[in-house]
Formats: C-alpha cells, structure tokens, sequence
C-alpha cells in the first residue's frame, strides 16, 4: 500500500480530473494517494475510472435520504471520516455542499472551477458565461472551499487560458479540461506538501523543503 496524504474525491460526471489526479497519484514521489471516490450519480463516467485504477468508489445518491442534502452530506462526511480521508477534492460534484460538511474538513476542501474566479462563480455555466460576456483570456481556479460562500474561497492556483475568436463552450471547456488536469494535480501536491500558508484570504505558496530560491509567483504558472 503506497504511503501519502490520504484524499477522497467527489466526482459526478466524466472524471477527467480524478484520472488526471490518479495519473499524478501514480507517479513517483507524489505526496498523495486517493483512498476513496464518492459519486452522487451511478452514471458518472468517474466510476468507471476509479474501478480501472482499483480505488474504492461509492455512490451515494440523494434519492437515498429523502432528497435532504444536509443527510446525504453528513453520511458522506462520515464514510470520508471512515476511509481517513485528511483532504477532500471535489473534481467536478456538481452539487453545493452543505456548511457542516465544509466545516468537518477546514481548510482541507479543495474545488475545481472552470473559471479564473472571482469572475463566474456561482453557477454551472462559467464557461458559457466568459463566453457571452466576451472575456479573452478565462481558465480555471483550485481554491479552497468555506462554508458560508460559493466559489469565494481562497485561491490556491490559477491557470489561465486564451479565447478564441471561433470558440463554442465544448472547444473553450476542453481547453479549460486540459489546464485543470495541471492545475488539480499541482494543488494537491502543495497541499501535501504543507506548503499552503494562509494570510486571511490570501494563500503564500511556500518553497519546497530544501529550496533556496523564492517559490514562484502564482503568475508564473499562468499559460
Ligand atoms: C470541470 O470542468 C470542473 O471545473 C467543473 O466540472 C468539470 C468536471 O470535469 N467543476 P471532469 O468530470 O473532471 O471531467
């Protein structure tokens, strides 16, 4: 059994981030391993790719307490609680996860957005949205989720990328995918690492253990 920070994904579609994130998992060095894959959706292609890649996977769908939101969260906090999971990522759950499952995992939430937030938060179109309000330059954001606001939690990191004049959502969100298969990956492993130091709202990326030089600027990173 490999060694690492022990993290528990919640996916509900295609789950091109949770492989991007078991690609990385998987590489050597790489501080973290993926102890369990929550699912609210029996459809979503995620599933297939946690059964590929051997990780415990569940769904735990909403239709099972009820339609009560805050049930369903408590019982996934308590499986995540079970599995000893220390971080949560949320690759693509398409649901608003309530403020006691927030509050059970503090500052070891982390989200993907398809947006660079703070623009487009708050929905599931922000791709659709740059794009109607003519932005040319969007991307995507890993920040860490709060209780009490969506999308407004501190931002970890962002990569940034260029609109096309010719772009429809599918061409845009493909482009989007293929940063966020980057930048997932990238801010899991600064979790791990310890190396997330927050200033109220504002996250310092520490140098790596043994580093001599300053830790990039989050601006480097921008594409
Ligand atoms: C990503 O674009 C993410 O930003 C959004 O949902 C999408 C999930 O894609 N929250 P996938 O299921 O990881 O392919």
């Amino acid at each position: 059994m490999s060694a690492g920070v022990r993290v528990g994904v919640l996916v509900s579609g295609r789950g091109s981030n949770l492989e991007a994130l078991c690609a990385a998992a998987a590489s050597p060095g790489f501080p973290a391993r993926i102890a369990l894959v929550i699912s609210n959706r029996r459809d979503a292609g995620a599933l297939e790719i946690a059964a590929r890649r051997g990780i415990p996977a569940e769904v735990i769908p909403l239709g099972h307490f009820g339609h009560d939101e805050r049930a369903r969260d408590l019982a996934m906090r308590d499986r995540l609680r079970l599995a000893g999971v220390q971080l949560v990522v949320c690759a693509g759950y398409n649901r608003i996860l309530s403020d006691e499952f927030l509050a059970a995992f503090p500052d070891a939430i982390l989200n993907v957005h398809p947006s660079l937030l703070p623009a487009f938060g708050g929905g599931m179109h922000a791709v659709e949205a740059a794009l109607d309000h003519g932005v040319k330059i969007s991307g995507c954001t890993v920040q860490l989720l709060e209780p009490g606001i969506t999308d407004g939690g501190p931002i970890i990191v962002q990569r940034a990328v260029p609109v096309h004049e010719d772009d429809d959502p599918e061409r845009l969100r493909e482009r989007i995918h293929e940063q966020e298969w980057v930048a997932v990956p990238e801010a899991v492993r600064l979790w791990c690492e310890g190396r997330i130091r927050r200033e109220g709202r504002v996250v310092r990326i520490a140098a790596p253990p043994g580093a001599t030089d300053a830790p990039p600027s989050q601006a480097d990173s921008l594409t």
